[in-house]
């Protein structure tokens, strides 16, 4: 088992929205391990932007705690600033630049709160690195009001990669490029991974999705699944015996479904259905219920799967 990087233990945010109080994010726990790329999709207005400034301390919770390498952040200001300047690189969706300052003063930003802070000649040069790997090294001396959208993004994402960050939080980071230009910053996103570092991004696109590790959702501000229940995990185990399951379809949010023969449906992250090779919406696939009906059986994989939810008939149950 990998080490957690970043753990949230039943955060919740509440905030006050006139005479009611709307709860953005409820009892979220979540666990990202060292390396791992983590996908968060749900609806417009269901809590990503706002779970992902919990988990990077940009705003603080109702309720619940947030943990950096295991230990508890805590209301310290201090330390959270610190753990904010280093641990952190982030990718705002509406990229916080900052107008009347030139793009590389906007990616700079988070090297002049690096402690050490780097001599200013790296700073250039890291800097030009940088907007060179998102393909704008070209507006380093620019006025970033006189850009694209797609390039403004580039430059929020530049900014979040400056600093070598130990987590990258990226909320929607590809939602303003086109999709040769989505996949490149998407590798270059997850190249971090290489090192240790970790990825959390909130996203709407099943191509970004696809390419994390693992891929949770959140409706109304509560994990559906994928996140560190306990019974968020069926062990698959190889069996000889299979009963062959009626459907396989992708809804389009991220998931595959196989419909089962006896009207139940297993819904899966991509990254089980990238298992399938050339997985089709027409492939008949294997499976088997055991049990109560929640533990399954694949034939070809004999290890631990993260099952996103079992649906019944309407009753959707979060597992
Ligand atoms: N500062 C705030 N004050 C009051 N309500 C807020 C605030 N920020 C967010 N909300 C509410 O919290 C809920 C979650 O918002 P959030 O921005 O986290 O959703 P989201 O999943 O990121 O949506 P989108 O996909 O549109 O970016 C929404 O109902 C939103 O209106
Ligand atoms: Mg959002």
């Amino acid at each position: 088992m990998m080490n957690a990087l970043l753990e949230s233990h039943n955060v919740s945010k509440v905030y006050p929205s006139g005479p009611i109080r709307v709860t953005a994010v409820r009892d979220v726990s979540l666990s990202i391990a060292e390396g791992e790329a983590v996908g968060l999709m749900g609806p417009s207005g269901s809590g990503k932007t706002t779970l992902l400034k919990l988990l990077g301390l940009l705003s603080r919770a109702t309720r619940g705690s947030v943990f950096v390498r295991g230990e508890e952040v805590g209301g310290s200001e201090h330390r959270r600033a610190r753990l904010r300047n280093q641990f952190f690189g982030y990718v705002h969706q509406d990229f916080a630049i900052i107008e009347n300052e030139t793009v590389e003063r906007n990616v700079l930003i988070p090297l002049e709160y690096a402690r050490p802070r780097p001599a200013w000649r790296e700073c250039r040069s890291r800097t030009q690195m940088v907007l060179d790997q998102v393909g704008i090294g070209w507006a380093r001396k620019r006025n970033p009001s006189k850009l694209s959208m797609g390039e403004r993004q580039r430059v929020a994402i530049a900014r979040a990669l400056v600093n070598n960050p130990v987590v990258v939080l990226a909320d929607e980071p590809t939602a303003a490029l086109d999709g040769v230009t989505a996949e490149e910053v998407m590798t270059l996103i997850l190249s971090i991974k290489d090192r240790g570092a970790s990825v959390l991004i909130a996203t709407h696109d099943d191509r970004v999705a696809r390419r994390c590790d693992r891929i949770v959702r959140i409706v109304d501000g509560s994990l559906v699944t994928g996140g560190d229940s306990p019974q968020g995990r069926a062990v698959l185990t190889p069996v000889g015996a299979n009963r062959r399951a009626v459907g396989v379809s992708f809804p389009g949010d991220g998931t595959f479904r196989v419909d089962l023969a006896d009207g139940c449906a297993l819904v899966v992250p991509f990254t089980w259905a990238r298992r399938l090779g050339q997985a089709t919406t027409e492939q008949q696939v294997n499976v088997r219920i055991v049990g109560d009906g929640r533990i399954l059986s694949w034939p070809e994989v004999g290890e631990d799967i993260d099952v996103l939810a079992l649906l019944e008939g309407d009753k959707k149950e979060a597992m």
